[in-house]
């Protein structure tokens, strides 16, 4: 039988050939554009496993991640142990207040939020892309929680300003910070 090619990116470079990156996203409007994400990784060779809040699962449907990612879609912890992090990065993004206060205080209650605890306990790089209302962003309890990104070793991906808010950077952008870790000359 024919391979189903529906799912299929054009490769536009080999910087992420072996890499696998999990795509946690959360729930934020922003989520919508995470499709495009798990694809534009693809097109640099990247396996890429989505992991989604139950909130995520309010802005961006289960089966468009499937449909980009071309795997299974962890939106639940189950027997499979899906909380111990298997692969060589986590980037949460859209990341929310909320994910984001979870992590900085050591709460791992879902899929992406144990996810990342356990990622951060075996030295795997974790990226995290604040998309917010500028509000929520400017809340003391979260502006502490990430001037301590780095003493965790965790890299925060600038937003995009706007509208009063911190916006999801370009595809292209959050691409290239990943490229850029593995060692890559970046995508653009
Ligand atoms: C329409 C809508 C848009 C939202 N957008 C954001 C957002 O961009 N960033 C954010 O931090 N929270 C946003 N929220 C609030 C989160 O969905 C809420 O805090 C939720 O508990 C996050 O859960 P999670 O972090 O487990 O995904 C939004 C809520 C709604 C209803």
């Amino acid at each position: 039988m024919k391979k189903n090619q529906d799912h299929q990116v054009d490769r536009i470079g080999d910087q992420l050939e072996g890499k696998t990156i999990a795509l946690a996203i959360t729930g934020g409007i922003a989520a919508i554009e995470t499709p495009k994400i798990a694809r534009h990784l693809r097109r640099y060779g990247a396996t890429v496993n989505a992991y989604m809040t139950p909130s995520a699962l309010k802005f961006v449907g289960r089966a468009s991640l499937e449909w980009a990612t071309e795997r299974s879609v962890v939106v639940e912890l189950s027997g499979l142990a899906e909380h111990i992090c298997k692969e060589d990065m986590v980037v949460v993004a859209p990341a929310t207040m909320n994910t984001i206060n979870k992590i900085f205080n050591g709460v791992a209650d879902n899929n992406v939020t144990s996810l990342v605890a356990s990622a951060l306990g075996s030295d795997i790089p974790v990226y995290l892309a604040p998309t917010m209302h500028e509000s929520l962003y400017n809340n003391p309890f979260f502006k502490k929680n990430l001037s301590q990104a780095e003493e965790y070793g965790i890299t925060l991906v600038e937003p995009r300003g706007g509208e009063g808010k911190a916006k999801m950077p370009l595809t292209e952008t959050l691409v290239n910070e990943v490229i850029k870790y593995f060692g890559g000359e970046d995508g653009s």
